[in-house]
């Protein structure tokens, strides 16, 4: 019997994760379908437990269930516990709920694999203190960066988050203000700005020229924050295309126990920045 899968968000019709896991079922010879949920904004588990009632064996998360999603789960990872988040469920043959959050490798692999920039030892800057960047501090620190600096408008968010994670590494957070004059090897842009083509307040002397410009948000051409990047003289831009087929990539392990190449598959759907 073919296995069942979807992404669950709201809204939904944008997403390329159906297109991700086809693609990768197709290459890997797995017997499974991937469908879109479209999750009522008041009734998030309630479609959860239907999917998984029809059979379903595993679903994505997105937008704005991420949170609900880790809460729903029995069992959670360390990753997702401390982004407080799950962008991936697993559901067992005993009903069980299994919880992970995948955003964060998948940045990492993008970047260090895919992109060929090390973390280690580098410095590095990363901009918002929301979901986004709960999820990906730890797989930032276990890469073992000189520094990671969270900046963000809520000055006190930051600093909370740089506080949780103070056991895992060298990580402070503040407000933009409290940056500092140092110029950072890898800069990502994880606040939602980009969504309404804003630019975080960022100074362009954070940028060092020979450094890397990540944008979390894809398709979206040069945003705001990657054209102040190019604008100061980083040469090294990317948007979040190779982070999402990177946490597609991970999900399917944890689902399938088969690693799907993620090379071709960056390259056809990444757009052009310009
Ligand atoms: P996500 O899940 O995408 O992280 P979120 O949890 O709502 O979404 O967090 C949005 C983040 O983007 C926050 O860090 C927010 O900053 P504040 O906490 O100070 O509000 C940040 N953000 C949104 N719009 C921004 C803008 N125009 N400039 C700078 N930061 C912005």
């Amino acid at each position: 019997m073919t296995d069942r899968y979807a992404v669950i968000g709201n809204p939904i019709s944008q997403s390329k994760s159906p297109l991700i896991h086809a693609s990768f079922a197709k290459a890997t010879h797995q017997d499974l379908e991937y469908g879109l949920v479209e999750g009522p904004l008041d009734g998030f588990a309630a479609a959860v437990r239907e999917f998984q009632r029809a059979g379903g064996r595993g679903m994505n998360v997105t937008a704005p269930f991420k949170l609900q999603a880790f809460e729903l789960a029995d069992e959670k990872s360390e990753r997702a516990q401390l982004a407080g988040a799950a962008n991936a469920l697993k559901f067992e043959a005993d009903g069980r709920i299994l919880a992970e959050n995948f955003d964060g490798i998948g940045l990492t692999n993008d970047i260090v694999r895919n992109l060929g920039v090390a973390l280690a030892g580098q410095r590095v800057l990363v901009l918002g203190a929301g979901g986004a960047v709960r999820g990906l501090l730890l797989p930032f620190l276990a890469q073992t960066p000189a520094e990671l600096v969270i900046a963000n408008r809520d000055a006190g968010k930051a600093a909370q988050l740089a506080q949780q994670l103070a056991a895992h590494g060298k990580v402070r957070g503040g407000g933009y203000a409290d940056i500092g004059a140092i110029r950072f090897d890898i800069v990502v842009n994880a606040t939602s700005a980009s969504l309404r083509a804003e630019l975080p307040p960022v100074s362009p002397e954070v940028f060092a020229i020979g450094g890397l410009a990540y944008e979390l948000a894809y398709g979206r051409g040069l945003t705001p924050f990657l054209r102040l990047a190019q604008n100061a003289g980083v040469k090294r831009l990317a948007d979040g295309v190779g982070m999402l087929v990177e946490q597609a990539a991970e999900a399917f392990v944890w689902w399938r126990g088969v690693r799907p190449q993620t090379r071709a598959l960056i390259d056809q759907m990444t757009i052009p920045l310009q």
